[in-house]
């Protein structure tokens, strides 16, 4: 396996909008982030992934763009964002941007001009379909509630969108698209960005039926309109088209792309990612991300239910053992879209701390390259707001209301569902410190602030020692020591063991055992007989641990940790 810098780095994600704010106007922005950076150095993180900061209207918080080449009038101005940059360069840290190009703003210029006639120029830059009988042109619900389709007067057609209707998709079949894409990528590499993070990239090519038409989504909710996610990923062009940009300009730099992936497959994990004939260095693939859905990602993500640890064991060690030696990971239990782990996997009440490093734990000694969402290091946790009102996010809105007024469902339960798994979870302002807002503006908040600000904030993390901060640092910094971390085989142990995620990295003679307790019990660890060694070096734990602990029998504490590296 080749060494490369992006396999050896932790990825810190910003979501700009909930960072931090300079200017009181109650929105994180870039002179914000420039502020903050000193955190990230400390923390030891050397790549950042920043999501959206291109000017944009903001219907899906800047995953809906009007301008590539431009920053949002609210995050600042080009020389805010070069100013950044250079800020980040300074302390050893890449930056990687958020590239989305599935779908534009309708509010970009391209769009204007394409919904004006079938004629212009522009029209063939997204994709319109004839009205069927009258309506819309397949049975496919958009990702954020109601048809994908959406009409349009001027030219008499529907045009698609998977997200909102003023996201509407690209056409990449259209070559002139893919060339505007690709110069674009090149003005950010000219101005010195190290790499993408594409999202929902493997949604762009579309499998059509051989006339051109695009096929209903089969029937899972009688009566209503299907998801159609599985209808626009993985179309037969995917790969010629990430081939295409790798060789018009990955390859000309030397950067890292991550593809973001609802719905991948192993298969083309291995195919994407291979390190010879691949065309991205690791995908956010799903797989573990809808394991706590009932019916997984056909039904939605909204119906919830309890993540059984034996789900999560298959789904991270099939992609774990699949990649070794072909592709790459990305390991991530967070992100914006994503509840906060530590309520979602773990106690977010009497074992906030202990969870969350152990959650750290499992993921940062896998194979792949780990990401940090903003707040993960300090152990922040999904917040309860009592009424939809206090939600700002567009999925979770449209479902309330469409769930209440169509499917005459009770709000409380509807919310119970957003608690669970809305991604303003992810959203609320980062909590800087105990005083008003949590210092994260001086304004009013653009989404209000979790409420346990005063507790959990990043003031009180660095300054104590035991801190979610203070054990994510020490992960980091271990990663950067210990090869193994990066490169080892992994082999999962205790496969059937309801509560105990346990396995083992290898390289060359080195190896380390993790064993993670999932639960608030107290069950046996038994190490198995076959797994020789003469000493066990304590890496890193969670809890206190006294000396000569015996691995063959070992009572865990709840969520307790624990890494040892077997001589
Ligand atoms: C995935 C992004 O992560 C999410 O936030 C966004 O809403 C959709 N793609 C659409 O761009």
């Amino acid at each position: 396996m080749k060494k490369t810098w992006w396999k050896e780095s932790v990825v810190y994600q910003i979501y700009p909008r909930s960072f931090c704010d300079s200017n009181g106007d109650g929105v994180g922005d870039l002179p914000g982030i420039s502020s903050k950076l000193d955190h990230l150095k400390t923390l030891g993180v050397n790549v950042v992934w920043l999501s959206p900061v291109y000017k944009s209207p903001n219907d899906d918080n800047g995953y809906d763009i009007s301008d590539y080449r431009a920053i949002m009038d609210e995050f600042g101005t080009m020389a805010d964002f070069d100013t950044m940059l250079a800020g980040m360069h300074e302390r050893g840290i890449k930056l990687v941007m958020d590239l989305v190009v599935n779908h534009t703003s309708d509010e970009h210029a391209w769009f204007q001009e394409a919904k004006k006639s079938r004629d212009n120029p522009y029209h063939d830059y997204y994709i319109w379909r004839e009205a069927k009988d009258g309506r819309e042109p397949n049975n496919w619900e958009a990702a954020f509630s109601g048809s994908a389709w959406q009409w349009n007067e001027a030219t008499g057609e529907y045009f698609l969108h998977m997200f909102s209707k003023k996201q509407p998709d690209l056409n990449w079949e259209n070559p002139k698209v893919r060339a505007e894409v690709f110069e674009m990528m090149h003005f950010w590499f000219k101005k010195g960005v190290d790499g993408f993070r594409m999202d929902v990239i493997n949604m762009i090519s579309k499998p059509c039926a051989a006339d051109g038409s695009l096929p209903d989504a089969p029937v899972i909710r009688p009566g209503f309109l299907q998801p159609g996610f599985m209808m626009v990923t993985n179309g037969p062009k995917l790969l010629d088209h990430l081939a295409e940009m790798k060789r018009e300009v990955l390859a000309k730099y030397d950067c890292m792309s991550v593809g973001e992936a609802p719905l991948a497959t192993i298969k083309q994990g291995v195919e994407i990612t291979n390190e010879e004939t691949g065309s991205l260095n690791m995908l956010f693939q799903f797989e573990h991300m809808d394991l706590d859905s009932i019916g997984g990602h056909m039904m939605g993500k909204w119906a919830y239910k309890p993540l059984e640890l034996h789900d999560l064991k298959a789904t991270m060690t099939r992609w774990q053992n699949a990649l070794d030696g072909r592709g790459w990971n990305s390991l991530y239990l967070s992100n914006h879209d994503q509840p906060r782990p530590v309520s979602r996997f773990g106690d977010d009440k009497q074992y906030r701390v202990e969870s969350a490093k152990m959650l750290g734990t499992f993921l940062h000694f896998m194979q792949g390259t780990p990401y940090v969402y903003q707040g993960e290091e300090i152990g922040m946790t999904n917040v309860r707001f009592a009424t939809i009102e206090e939600y700002q996010d567009i999925e979770s809105v449209n479902m309330y209301r469409e769930a209440v007024n169509d499917r005459h469902m009770k709000p409380a339960e509807v919310l119970e569902s957003i608690y669970a798994k809305g991604r303003d979870n992810a959203r609320t302002p980062l909590q800087w410190d105990a005083s008003a807002n949590a210092c994260f503006t001086s304004g009013k908040p653009w989404l209000k602030l979790n409420p346990n600000y005063r507790e959990v904030n990043a003031a009180q993390a660095l300054a104590d020692p035991d801190s979610v901060f203070h054990y994510y640092r020490r992960l980091i910094a271990l990663r950067k020591a210990n090869p193994v971390m990066v490169y080892g085989h992994y082999a999962l142990i205790l496969a059937e063991h309801p509560e105990i995620y346990a396995y083992t990295r290898t390289l060359e003679g080195d190896r380390l055992l993790v064993v993670c307790n999932f639960s608030g019990n107290t069950p046996m660890f038994k190490l198995p007989a076959d797994i020789n060694f003469g000493a066990a070096e304590l890496v890193i734990a969670n809890l206190d641990v006294a000396s000569g602990t015996d691995l063959r029998a070992l009572m865990l504490r709840p969520w307790e940790s624990r890494v040892y590296r077997l001589r």
